[in-house]
């Protein structure tokens, strides 16, 4: 079809052919809205997702897309033209026949026309879809992809669990939001809010990549807490009793036994720290008085007392 519109602004006489194309409503979606693309004035509503058409906009307004009113052409609501892409809706492009819609401000966004909310999850929109952390969605091959491989462009490029969507708790599809890495180094550092606990987190590129747990230390067969200040797990023996370890105060340089009542470890303290946390061989026990590992079968029971000291 060709229409002619003359249009006179005082003297200019403008005059235009323009193919009009034929638009044929899809729903998407049970009751959503379809505003015909090539002419913002027409508009549907689907009814359990059949399209009912809906008396058009009068003459000089056209439907906006977000309100679902018809608004004054070339005003300040006219969202009839913005640019090629933005032009039309995700349901208008989905009733077009595009499958998955890149975001167009988030990079771990896109939209995926087959997938249809019948509840939209908080933080989220019909269609919205977010790839898992710390991917991010690859508008080359329409894919959520490892974040190395992705290219952002002008999209805003999150790195902290915390600011993708599913991090927000408070939605069904939330993933906890854990230790963020912003500002910090590539590898180990301490869990925030759980610091001298056997949490920590690896960071990569600013990304949480791992929350981990110290495993026990084997040699000395105690548990371990991940250290702020070392930025390492340590045993037990490493830790401030403040901090919940068992570190002598080390007020004195020396060798001390154990606080917590084993007889084989021994800690030696230099310049106010510990220097170091030996274990005796096997069948062996520290004695504070010679400052030895000495055979178990010269102890008499408790901890340190050489039976021939015992009355
Ligand atoms: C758009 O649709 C309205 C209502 O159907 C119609 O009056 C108007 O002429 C159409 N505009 C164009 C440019 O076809
Ligand atoms: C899009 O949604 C469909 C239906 O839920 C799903 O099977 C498909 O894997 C989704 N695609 C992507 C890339 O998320």
């Amino acid at each position: 079809m060709c229409s002619i519109s003359l249009s006179v602004f005082a003297v200019i006489v403008i005059g235009s052919c323009t193919v009009i194309e034929s638009f044929t409503p899809h729903c998407t979606s049970s009751f959503g809205w379809i505003r015909n693309p090539n002419n913002c004035s027409e508009f549907w509503r689907c009814d359990f997702g059949k399209p009912i058409p809906m008396v058009p906009c009068p003459s000089g307004l056209i439907l906006n897309n977000q309100l679902h009113v018809c608004v004054r052409r070339g005003g300040q609501y006219d969202d009839c033209d913005q640019g090629p892409s933005n032009k039309k809706t995700v349901a208008e492009r989905c009733s077009a026949g595009e499958q998955l819609i890149p975001h167009e401000s988030e990079c771990q966004l896109y939209y995926n026309c087959s997938l249809f909310y019948d509840f939209v999850p908080r933080y989220f929109e019909q269609y919205l879809d977010e790839c898992r952390y710390p991917n991010l969605f690859d508008s080359t091959t329409l894919s959520c992809r490892p974040y190395k491989d992705v290219k952002c462009g002008r999209l805003v490029e999150h790195v902290s669990p915390c600011e993708y969507r599913r991090g927000k708790c408070g939605t069904s599809h939330c993933q906890p939001c854990v230790a963020t890495c912003t500002g910090k180094s590539n590898g180990r550092h301490s869990h925030e809010n759980r610091e001298w606990s056997p949490f920590y987190v690896i960071c990569n590129d600013q990304r949480t990549i791992k929350v981990d747990t110290c495993s026990k230390d084997e040699t000395l067969n105690i548990a371990r807490l991940f250290s702020p200040i070392t930025n390492k797990c340590e045993p037990l023996y490493r830790i401030p009793q403040s901090r919940g370890g068992l570190a002598p105060a080390c007020v004195q340089n020396g060798l001390f036994p154990d606080q917590g009542g084993r007889c084989d470890i021994f800690i030696r303290c230099e310049n106010g720290v510990v220097a170091e946390v030996v274990k005796c061989p096997s069948n062996f026990v520290f004695d504070p008085d010679t400052q030895n590992c000495r055979s178990d079968t010269e102890f008499c029971g408790t901890c340190g007392r050489l039976c021939k000291d015992l009355p």
